[in-house]
């Protein structure tokens, strides 16, 4: 992998994975990262479905680092389902972040399972308006202080990212997908964005954001690239 530029460091040039978890250090804590792949065409997902058939190593690489970096990867439940993610691995560190997912209706998705320990905690995120049943299934399942219920009708996502840094960690990576992400951006609890895009077309209408929000300007942090696929970080600018 390669620098080609940066804000904060002027060593362009070749990047190894020291300096990769350097480029991507959490600058600020509590501070939400968001990560998200596209296609040159601006696609989030593949002809499958799904973003893992649109990823290229140097994409995995840098979100491994992002994931080893974070306290709480959050995503939302329409990704848990789609992409089956289930707990998070440890890293050669023995960390593990936890997983959030956000579900308005409560949902706990299967494929989170139960505690294991060579994974990291998982985390219902929803409101109260969520049927009861599926609460206590939750809290059951995943442990009452491991549901967090933020707002009554909807997810209040503020109330939520804050419980999740003061519980889990200040280090929050939103891993989407476009519907949580939007949500986010439009709340104006994102910090900072890191996208990579993958040399390749799909030609499929589907953005890494789900509806209009308000425009929103991006200051450029760094950008890398590694056999065609370039991978920016951008700060939100308030
Ligand atoms: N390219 C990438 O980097 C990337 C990253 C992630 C996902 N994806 C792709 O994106 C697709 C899924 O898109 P999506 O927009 O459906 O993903 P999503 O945001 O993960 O899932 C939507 C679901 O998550 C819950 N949710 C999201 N935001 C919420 C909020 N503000 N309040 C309450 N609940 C909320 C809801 O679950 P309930 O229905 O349970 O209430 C909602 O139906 C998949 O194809 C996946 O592969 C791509």
């Amino acid at each position: 992998m390669r620098l080609l530029m940066s804000e904060d460091d002027q060593r362009t040039g070749p990047v190894g994975p020291d300096r990769l978890r350097e480029l991507y250090a959490w600058p600020a804590e509590p501070w939400v990262r968001s990560n998200m792949v596209a296609t040159v065409d601006g696609s989030a997902s593949g002809h499958d479905g799904v973003s893992g058939s649109i990823n290229t190593t140097a994409d995995n690489a840098v979100f491994d680092v992002l994931r080893s970096l974070a306290d709480v990867v959050v995503v939302g439940a329409g990704t848990v389902r789609a992409e089956g993610y289930g707990r998070l691995e440890r890293d050669d560190s023995g960390h593990a972040p936890t997983i959030a997912v956000v579900s308005g209706s409560g949902s706990l998705p299967r494929s989170i399972g139960s505690p294991e320990e060579d994974r990291g905690e998982a985390v219902l995120v929803t409101c109260a308006s969520a049927p009861a049943g599926r609460l206590r299934h939750a809290r059951g399942r995943l442990g009452a202080d491991h549901v967090v219920v933020a707002g009554d009708d909807v997810v209040d996502l503020p109330l939520a990212f804050t419980a999740l840094a003061e519980r889990f960690g200040p280090a929050l990576l939103l891993e989407g997908g476009p519907t949580l992400l939007t949500d986010a951006l439009a709340a104006g609890l994102v910090d900072e964005m890191a996208l990579s895009w993958t040399p390749r077309l799909v030609g499929r209408a589907h953005s890494i954001l789900a509806a209009e929000i308000e425009e929103i300007a991006l200051a450029p942090r760094h950008l890398l690239e590694e056999d065609g696929t370039l991978l920016g970080l951008w700060t939100v600018r308030r």
